[in-house]
């Protein structure tokens, strides 16, 4: 636990600053997915100002903003995910969830009027409740394997019960847990074989998406051009911005007719008014600072420590599993005075995860696994719950990895 649980009241302003700079630098959680490899220093000083990018991204308001930057990052991330050249659209959002919710929203969007149906897997993150409530969807929750893929069957006979209604199908390209990655194309199949002609597809890549495409031989179609509708991206996960943010992606054809605000000088298509610009030079920054090939070299590395920690869990014998591609390790929880020295995130059910973002080093893991083992045969905890529906790794179907 690294920052402070109360704001000392006896230090002058600056010291305050120093202070906290301290205590929060000392955060080396492993829990938690946010890359640590990357300095953002040469971006700090566009902190000193105000840079806002209200409203669309090709819409320049009067005042500061680097929507130029924006434009670029969100070019280049609509090659990666295989966007039409000349259909695609998308912003830089204030986190992963903003994201998400901007396709949900241009998908209820679409379907206005004709009672559409929202569907995502038992795995997905909170953000999908919110959102249901906030845009007023029905929802449906599907089941999950022991990995936390979608239940395709569960899916088929769900949809199948509401034929007549347009459907809104959440996949996720890495569950926020065991980063389980759900097949467009099954789903794409599942839909035509129905016959559900309104539909949208929207992949939540919060966690795994820009790293999953990155990957020569793409294990799954995240391709906007035929597969998926809409696709969101954290961007303080992958890419360690030091600001929170995230990124939407969908084709420009599917969007909702905006208003022109005369005040702001641009067009209303985004969720939320002032956008900060900052982002978009991170974004751009770490783009062209690393290159394709640049990220797709961190994103092997990080498996490579997943795939090491997986591999020390199991010689010492205590219960782990790891999804294929994943930088996720996901085991049963150790006692909490450890999860708390190491910044291990709790999930329901006796879980922890580690995530092997880029940055994570082997001490780290090498220390987790040395507390653990001190454990071991000990008070090692009785799985609880969602322990019972997980089984441990030599008996997981293909789509998980052994160590
Ligand atoms: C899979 C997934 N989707 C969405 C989110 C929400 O992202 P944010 O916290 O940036 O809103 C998270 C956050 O952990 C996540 O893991």
């Amino acid at each position: 636990m690294s920052a402070p649980t109360s704001v000392p009241d006896n230090l002058s302003l600056a010291a305050q600053i120093e202070n906290l700079l301290a205590s929060l630098a000392k955060d080396r959680s492993i829990g938690f997915p946010a890359a640590r490899d990357i300095d953002y220093g040469p971006t700090l000083p566009l902190f000193q100002m105000l840079i806002n990018n209200v409203g669309d991204p090709e819409t320049a308001p009067d005042t500061a903003h680097t929507k130029a930057y924006e434009r670029e990052v969100l070019n280049w991330h609509a090659d990666l995910f295989r966007a039409p050249t000349g259909d695609r659209w998308g912003y830089l959002t204030g986190d992963g969830t903003e994201a998400n919710q901007a396709a949900i929203l241009l998908a209820r969007d679409r379907f206005a009027g004709a009672d559409p149906v929202l569907y995502y897997s038992q795995a997905t993150h909170y953000w999908i409740n919110k959102t249901a409530g906030m845009f007023g969807l029905p929802e449906v929750v599907i089941r999950t394997d022991n990995t936390g893929e979608i239940d395709y069957d569960d899916l088929r006979g769900e949809l199948a019960r509401r034929r007549d209604r347009p459907a809104i199908v959440v996949a996720n390209a890495g569950t926020t847990v065991t980063e389980a990655v759900d097949d467009p194309v099954r789903i794409r199949t599942i839909l035509s074989d129905l016959a559900i002609r309104k539909n949208h597809l929207h992949v939540d890549g919060a966690l795994a998406g820009v790293p999953l495409v990155l990957l020569p031989e793409r294990p799954v179609a995240l391709d906007l051009d035929g597969v998926i509708d809409s696709v969101a991206i954290s961007c303080h996960k992958f890419y360690g911005t030091t600001i929170t943010g995230g990124l939407v992606l969908t084709r420009r054809s599917l969007q909702r007719a905006a208003r022109r605000i005369a005040y702001t000088a641009t067009t209303d298509t985004t969720i939320g008014g002032s956008r900060t610009g900052q982002l978009a030079v991170q974004m751009w920054y770490v783009m062209r600072l690393f290159g394709e090939d640049g990220h797709r070299e961190r994103a092997e590395q990080a498996r490579e420590t997943a795939r090491y920690a997986h591999s020390l869990l199991a010689s010492i014998g205590w219960p782990a599993w790891r999804n294929v591609h994943a930088f996720t390790v996901y085991f049963t929880t150790p006692p909490l005075t450890i999860a708390r020295r190491h910044g291990l995130s709790n999930a329901d059910g006796g879980i922890s995860h580690l995530i092997c973002m880029p940055g994570v080093t082997r001490q780290q893991i090498e220390a987790l696994v040395a507390d653990i083992a001190t454990v071991k045969g000990t008070d090692q905890p009785s799985p609880s719950r969602g322990v019972r529906r997980l089984v441990p790794v030599a008996q997981l179907p293909l789509s998980a990895e052994r160590p």
